[in-house]
């Protein structure tokens, strides 16, 4: 399974990139609004310090546009995946990109009827957003193991399940359980996925323990 995060705060992108378990970054409007800072200056510096996806999202909503966005977009960097909203205007987007050999995220998925219409597209990746749904009711993770299985039966589908709007631990797991390709995680998700008392306490015990022998690995007292 493959990590993104979902952020588009350059500190937290380096310190997450720094441990290695980072494959990828995904950004939105909102999440662009909230760092006050340029966007394209932005992305092209999460570009340069990930080497994996970044998904960097139009806001155009007529397909014209969204296409010379998507365009403008892709010529920042070879690693940049074009984001689309789940729109007809956004898979007629996906579909022109796609087939010029550009990565492209379809966002703001909620049925497995768009998944599928985002893979005939030829989209990279299909972003369901789990959270959201759990938040008005609706099973999120349902509709991850619903898309898992029809882009199974299909080898031609070769868009990736990228679970979004996660909000815990747990749909980490459960879409792992499920086979999903990739997990966008907000950066205090993936802090917390390492997290485990007994590990906490487990530690302190064998330093306290090894204390009392005196030793040290590397030499001296
Ligand atoms: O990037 C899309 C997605 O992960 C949004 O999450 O928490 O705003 O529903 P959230």
């Amino acid at each position: 399974m493959k990590f993104f995060v979902d952020t588009a705060d350059i500190a937290e992108i380096t310190e997450l990139n720094d441990t290695g378990l980072l494959d990828g970054v995904t950004t939105n409007p909102s999440l662009v609004a909230k760092t006050g800072k340029d966007f394209v200056a932005t992305v092209k510096e999460i570009c340069r310090l990930v080497k994996g996806p970044v998904s960097a999202e139009v806001t155009a909503t007529d397909h014209e546009t969204m296409l010379a966005e998507g365009r403008k977009l892709a010529g920042i960097a070879t690693n940049i995946a074009v984001k689309v909203p789940l729109t007809m205007d956004g898979l007629k987007t996906c579909k022109v990109l796609s087939d010029d050999g550009i990565m492209v995220n379809v966002t703001l998925c909620f049925s497995p009827a768009q998944a599928i219409l985002a893979a005939k597209a030829g989209a990279s990746f299909i972003s369901p957003f789990v959270g959201r749904l759990d938040d008005i009711g609706h099973d999120g993770m349902a509709l991850i193991a619903d898309i898992v299985q029809i882009y199974n039966n299909y080898s031609d589908f070769q868009t990736e399940v990228l679970v979004a709007s996660i909000r815990h631990p747990m749909h980490v797991i459960e879409a792992a359980k499920l086979g999903a390709d990739v997990c966008t995680v907000p950066p205090a998700v993936l802090k917390a996925l390492v997290k485990h008392p007994l590990t906490d306490k487990g530690l302190d015990a064998f330093l306290a323990d090894w204390k009392k022998t005196g030793q040290s690995i590397l030499g001296g007292n």
